[in-house]
Protein backbone atom coordinates (compact mmCIF):
# COMPACT_ATOMS: atom_id res chain seq x y z
CA UNK A 1 0.00 0.00 0.00
CA UNK A 2 1.24 3.57 -0.67
CA UNK A 3 0.38 4.75 2.40
CA UNK A 4 1.59 2.52 4.99
CA UNK A 5 2.15 4.25 8.19
CA UNK A 6 1.88 7.70 6.61
CA UNK A 7 -0.31 10.43 7.80
CA UNK A 8 -2.29 12.24 5.93
CA UNK A 9 -4.35 15.79 6.78
CA UNK A 10 -7.26 16.67 4.48
CA UNK A 11 -8.77 20.02 4.79
CA UNK A 12 -12.41 20.24 4.34
CA UNK A 13 -12.33 16.52 4.84
CA UNK A 14 -16.01 16.12 5.99
CA UNK A 15 -17.74 16.65 2.60
CA UNK A 16 -17.25 16.47 -0.88
CA UNK A 17 -13.65 16.05 -2.43
CA UNK A 18 -12.16 16.52 1.19
CA UNK A 19 -14.14 12.94 2.23
CA UNK A 20 -13.18 11.45 -1.32
CA UNK A 21 -9.66 11.83 -0.29
CA UNK A 22 -9.95 11.03 3.36
CA UNK A 23 -10.99 7.82 1.82
CA UNK A 24 -8.84 7.25 -0.78
CA UNK A 25 -5.72 7.52 1.29
CA UNK A 26 -7.45 5.63 4.27
CA UNK A 27 -7.97 2.68 1.90
CA UNK A 28 -4.66 2.72 1.19
CA UNK A 29 -3.52 2.60 4.90
CA UNK A 30 -2.68 6.28 5.21
CA UNK A 31 -3.52 7.70 8.97
CA UNK A 32 -6.24 10.38 8.32
CA UNK A 33 -6.53 13.66 10.10
CA UNK A 34 -9.98 14.86 8.79
CA UNK A 35 -9.85 19.09 9.45
CA UNK A 36 -12.72 20.90 9.03
CA UNK A 37 -14.27 23.63 10.51
CA UNK A 38 -17.96 21.97 10.58
CA UNK A 39 -16.91 19.54 14.36
CA UNK A 40 -20.14 17.51 13.67
CA UNK A 41 -19.47 16.71 10.02
CA UNK A 42 -15.96 15.66 10.50
CA UNK A 43 -16.34 13.93 13.45
CA UNK A 44 -19.24 12.27 11.38
CA UNK A 45 -16.69 11.45 8.16
CA UNK A 46 -14.37 10.38 10.93
CA UNK A 47 -16.95 7.61 12.41
CA UNK A 48 -17.18 6.49 8.63
CA UNK A 49 -14.09 6.20 7.87
CA UNK A 50 -13.55 4.06 11.23
CA UNK A 51 -16.51 1.47 10.19
CA UNK A 52 -14.65 0.96 6.59
CA UNK A 53 -11.56 -0.40 8.53
CA UNK A 54 -9.26 2.79 8.47
CA UNK A 55 -5.89 2.19 10.00
CA UNK A 56 -6.39 5.34 11.80
CA UNK A 57 -8.47 8.64 12.04
CA UNK A 58 -8.33 11.73 13.89
CA UNK A 59 -11.32 14.35 13.84
CA UNK A 60 -9.82 18.13 14.08
CA UNK A 61 -11.94 21.16 14.25
CA UNK A 62 -9.86 24.04 11.97
CA UNK A 63 -10.67 26.69 10.25
CA UNK A 64 -7.85 27.05 8.18
CA UNK A 65 -7.87 30.54 7.87
CA UNK A 66 -7.53 31.34 11.67
CA UNK A 67 -3.68 30.13 11.91
CA UNK A 68 -3.56 29.10 15.54
CA UNK A 69 -6.17 26.59 14.08
CA UNK A 70 -4.19 25.28 11.77
CA UNK A 71 -0.84 25.12 13.94
CA UNK A 72 -2.96 23.32 16.20
CA UNK A 73 -4.19 20.76 13.86
CA UNK A 74 -0.90 19.90 12.65
CA UNK A 75 -0.12 19.63 16.77
CA UNK A 76 -2.87 17.28 17.08
CA UNK A 77 -1.41 15.04 14.28
CA UNK A 78 1.73 14.86 15.41
CA UNK A 79 0.70 14.03 19.02
CA UNK A 80 -2.03 11.33 17.93
CA UNK A 81 -0.12 9.82 14.85
CA UNK A 82 3.83 10.76 15.68
CA UNK A 83 5.13 12.17 12.08
CA UNK A 84 3.12 14.30 9.18
CA UNK A 85 3.63 13.32 5.60
CA UNK A 86 1.04 14.58 3.39
CA UNK A 87 -1.20 17.77 3.74
CA UNK A 88 -4.30 18.36 1.23
CA UNK A 89 -5.13 21.86 1.19
CA UNK A 90 -8.71 21.32 -0.17
CA UNK A 91 -10.76 23.84 1.99
CA UNK A 92 -12.61 26.20 0.14
CA UNK A 93 -15.42 29.06 -0.23
CA UNK A 94 -16.87 31.40 -3.02
CA UNK A 95 -18.70 34.12 -3.51
CA UNK A 96 -21.12 35.19 -5.72
CA UNK A 97 -21.22 39.27 -6.05
CA UNK A 98 -20.58 41.74 -8.60
CA UNK A 99 -17.61 43.64 -8.54
CA UNK A 100 -19.14 46.53 -8.25
CA UNK A 101 -21.26 45.24 -4.99
CA UNK A 102 -18.53 43.33 -3.23
CA UNK A 103 -17.18 44.10 0.20
CA UNK A 104 -13.79 44.17 1.53
CA UNK A 105 -14.71 41.60 4.10
CA UNK A 106 -16.49 39.00 1.01
CA UNK A 107 -12.76 39.37 -0.78
CA UNK A 108 -10.96 39.18 2.55
CA UNK A 109 -12.50 36.11 3.81
CA UNK A 110 -12.49 34.30 0.53
CA UNK A 111 -8.68 35.00 0.40
CA UNK A 112 -8.10 33.93 3.92
CA UNK A 113 -9.68 30.18 3.24
CA UNK A 114 -8.86 29.56 -0.64
CA UNK A 115 -5.39 31.15 -0.38
CA UNK A 116 -4.24 32.33 3.28
CA UNK A 117 -5.38 28.69 4.91
CA UNK A 118 -3.08 26.82 2.47
CA UNK A 119 0.02 29.40 3.12
CA UNK A 120 -0.29 28.52 7.26
CA UNK A 121 -0.75 25.00 6.08
CA UNK A 122 2.55 24.81 4.10
CA UNK A 123 4.22 27.24 7.04
CA UNK A 124 3.61 25.21 10.07
CA UNK A 125 3.91 21.62 8.15
CA UNK A 126 7.28 22.34 6.41
CA UNK A 127 8.30 22.66 10.13
CA UNK A 128 7.50 19.15 11.26
CA UNK A 129 7.34 17.18 7.78
CA UNK A 130 10.09 14.95 6.63
CA UNK A 131 11.98 14.83 3.21
CA UNK A 132 9.49 12.75 0.95
CA UNK A 133 6.53 14.30 2.34
CA UNK A 134 3.80 16.12 -0.15
CA UNK A 135 1.18 19.42 -0.63
CA UNK A 136 -1.28 19.05 -2.73
CA UNK A 137 -3.27 22.43 -3.35
CA UNK A 138 -6.86 21.85 -4.38
CA UNK A 139 -7.34 24.88 -6.82
CA UNK A 140 -9.86 24.86 -9.48
CA UNK A 141 -10.28 25.33 -13.27
CA UNK A 142 -11.82 29.05 -12.32
CA UNK A 143 -7.35 29.48 -12.08
CA UNK A 144 -7.34 29.51 -15.74
CA UNK A 145 -11.00 30.63 -17.03
CA UNK A 146 -14.10 31.79 -14.67
CA UNK A 147 -17.84 32.57 -14.59
CA UNK A 148 -19.57 35.67 -14.02
CA UNK A 149 -19.33 36.76 -10.20
CA UNK A 150 -17.02 35.02 -8.62
CA UNK A 151 -13.59 37.26 -9.14
CA UNK A 152 -12.87 36.39 -5.46
CA UNK A 153 -13.03 32.41 -6.08
CA UNK A 154 -11.14 32.85 -9.21
CA UNK A 155 -8.15 35.27 -7.92
CA UNK A 156 -7.54 33.23 -4.76
CA UNK A 157 -7.65 30.13 -6.71
CA UNK A 158 -5.12 31.63 -9.95
CA UNK A 159 -2.86 32.67 -6.42
CA UNK A 160 -3.00 29.31 -5.02
CA UNK A 161 -1.14 28.37 -8.25
CA UNK A 162 1.40 30.92 -7.86
CA UNK A 163 1.90 29.45 -4.19
CA UNK A 164 2.12 25.92 -5.29
CA UNK A 165 5.26 27.20 -7.40
CA UNK A 166 6.73 29.00 -4.54
CA UNK A 167 6.26 26.43 -1.78
CA UNK A 168 7.55 23.99 -3.88
CA UNK A 169 10.86 26.12 -4.54
CA UNK A 170 11.21 26.34 -1.08
CA UNK A 171 10.33 23.08 -0.45
CA UNK A 172 12.66 21.02 -2.31
CA UNK A 173 15.49 22.05 0.01
CA UNK A 174 13.60 19.95 2.39
CA UNK A 175 12.44 17.33 -0.39
CA UNK A 176 8.63 18.14 0.38
CA UNK A 177 6.94 18.36 -3.16
CA UNK A 178 4.03 21.17 -3.74
CA UNK A 179 1.67 20.04 -6.81
CA UNK A 180 -1.80 21.72 -7.32
CA UNK A 181 -4.89 19.70 -8.74
CA UNK A 182 -7.42 21.59 -10.87
CA UNK A 183 -11.13 20.18 -10.59
CA UNK A 184 -13.45 20.52 -13.27
CA UNK A 185 -17.18 20.40 -11.95
CA UNK A 186 -17.42 17.82 -9.65
CA UNK A 187 -20.33 16.45 -8.33
CA UNK A 188 -20.49 17.83 -4.80
CA UNK A 189 -22.71 20.10 -2.70
CA UNK A 190 -20.39 23.16 -3.99
CA UNK A 191 -20.92 22.23 -7.32
CA UNK A 192 -24.96 22.59 -6.74
CA UNK A 193 -25.37 25.44 -4.17
CA UNK A 194 -23.49 27.31 -7.12
CA UNK A 195 -25.93 30.25 -7.94
CA UNK A 196 -24.14 30.53 -11.25
CA UNK A 197 -24.90 26.57 -11.84
CA UNK A 198 -28.36 26.99 -10.83
CA UNK A 199 -29.14 30.04 -13.10
CA UNK A 200 -27.31 28.15 -15.92
CA UNK A 201 -24.80 31.35 -15.97
CA UNK A 202 -22.41 28.71 -16.12
CA UNK A 203 -23.77 25.85 -18.29
CA UNK A 204 -22.80 21.99 -17.22
CA UNK A 205 -23.28 19.52 -19.38
CA UNK A 206 -23.96 16.11 -17.03
CA UNK A 207 -20.97 14.23 -19.23
CA UNK A 208 -18.76 16.88 -18.03
CA UNK A 209 -19.34 16.01 -14.22
CA UNK A 210 -16.86 14.14 -12.66
CA UNK A 211 -17.19 12.12 -8.98
CA UNK A 212 -15.23 13.54 -6.04
CA UNK A 213 -13.09 9.98 -6.18
CA UNK A 214 -11.95 10.89 -9.34
CA UNK A 215 -9.77 13.97 -7.86
CA UNK A 216 -9.14 11.87 -5.07
CA UNK A 217 -7.40 9.30 -7.11
CA UNK A 218 -5.29 11.99 -8.67
CA UNK A 219 -4.70 13.80 -5.38
CA UNK A 220 -3.29 10.42 -3.94
CA UNK A 221 -1.11 9.81 -7.13
CA UNK A 222 0.48 13.22 -6.53
CA UNK A 223 0.90 13.22 -3.00
CA UNK A 224 2.41 9.18 -3.55
CA UNK A 225 5.89 8.16 -4.49
CA UNK A 226 4.68 7.54 -8.09
CA UNK A 227 4.57 11.17 -8.48
CA UNK A 228 8.48 11.22 -7.10
CA UNK A 229 9.73 13.51 -9.94
CA UNK A 230 6.72 16.11 -10.03
CA UNK A 231 7.16 19.44 -8.30
CA UNK A 232 5.51 22.90 -8.40
CA UNK A 233 3.41 22.03 -11.08
CA UNK A 234 -0.68 22.17 -11.92
CA UNK A 235 -3.21 18.67 -12.81
CA UNK A 236 -6.19 19.66 -14.36
CA UNK A 237 -9.21 16.46 -13.41
CA UNK A 238 -11.92 18.16 -15.53
CA UNK A 239 -12.35 15.15 -17.83
CA UNK A 240 -11.88 17.69 -20.67
CA UNK A 241 -14.03 20.25 -20.70
CA UNK A 242 -11.37 23.01 -20.34
CA UNK A 243 -9.79 21.09 -23.56
CA UNK A 244 -12.60 21.63 -25.93
CA UNK A 245 -12.99 24.72 -28.24
P1 LIG B 1 -17.92 20.92 -0.31
O1 LIG B 1 -18.76 22.13 -0.05
O2 LIG B 1 -18.57 19.62 -0.60
O3 LIG B 1 -16.92 20.70 0.91
C1 LIG B 1 -16.13 21.74 1.40
C2 LIG B 1 -15.72 21.39 2.81
O4 LIG B 1 -14.81 22.41 3.24
C3 LIG B 1 -16.88 21.36 3.81
O5 LIG B 1 -16.79 20.22 4.62
C4 LIG B 1 -16.69 22.66 4.61
O6 LIG B 1 -17.15 22.54 5.95
C5 LIG B 1 -15.18 22.80 4.56
N1 LIG B 1 -14.73 24.18 4.78
C6 LIG B 1 -15.21 25.29 4.20
N2 LIG B 1 -14.56 26.36 4.69
C7 LIG B 1 -13.65 25.90 5.59
C8 LIG B 1 -12.70 26.52 6.43
N3 LIG B 1 -12.57 27.85 6.47
N4 LIG B 1 -11.92 25.75 7.21
C9 LIG B 1 -12.07 24.39 7.19
N5 LIG B 1 -12.99 23.76 6.45
C10 LIG B 1 -13.77 24.51 5.65
O7 LIG B 1 -16.94 21.39 -1.49
P2 LIG B 1 -16.13 20.58 -2.60
O8 LIG B 1 -16.84 20.76 -3.87
O9 LIG B 1 -15.76 19.26 -2.14
O10 LIG B 1 -14.82 21.51 -2.70
C11 LIG B 1 -13.58 21.15 -2.18
C12 LIG B 1 -12.53 21.97 -2.89
O11 LIG B 1 -12.57 21.70 -4.28
C13 LIG B 1 -12.69 23.48 -2.74
O12 LIG B 1 -11.43 24.08 -2.55
C14 LIG B 1 -13.26 23.89 -4.07
O13 LIG B 1 -12.95 25.23 -4.39
C15 LIG B 1 -12.60 22.91 -5.01
N6 LIG B 1 -13.30 22.73 -6.26
C16 LIG B 1 -14.54 22.13 -6.31
C17 LIG B 1 -15.17 21.99 -7.53
C18 LIG B 1 -16.51 21.35 -7.67
O14 LIG B 1 -17.08 21.35 -8.78
N7 LIG B 1 -17.09 20.77 -6.62
C19 LIG B 1 -14.55 22.44 -8.78
C20 LIG B 1 -13.26 23.03 -8.61
C21 LIG B 1 -12.67 23.16 -7.38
Amino acid sequence: MRFSDRVVVVTGGASGIGLATAQRFASEQAKVVIADRDSQRAETAARQLRAAGAAGVLASTCDVAVEAQVKATIDAAIEHFGRLDVVVNNAGLMTFRSLGKLTQEEWRRVLDVDLLGAFYFIKHGFAVMKPGSAVVNVASIHAIQTSPLDAPYAAAKAALLSLTRSAAIEGMNQQIRVNAILPGAIDTPMLWDNPNVRSGAESIDPKDVGKPAHVAAAIAFLASEDAAFIQGTTLIVDGGRLARL
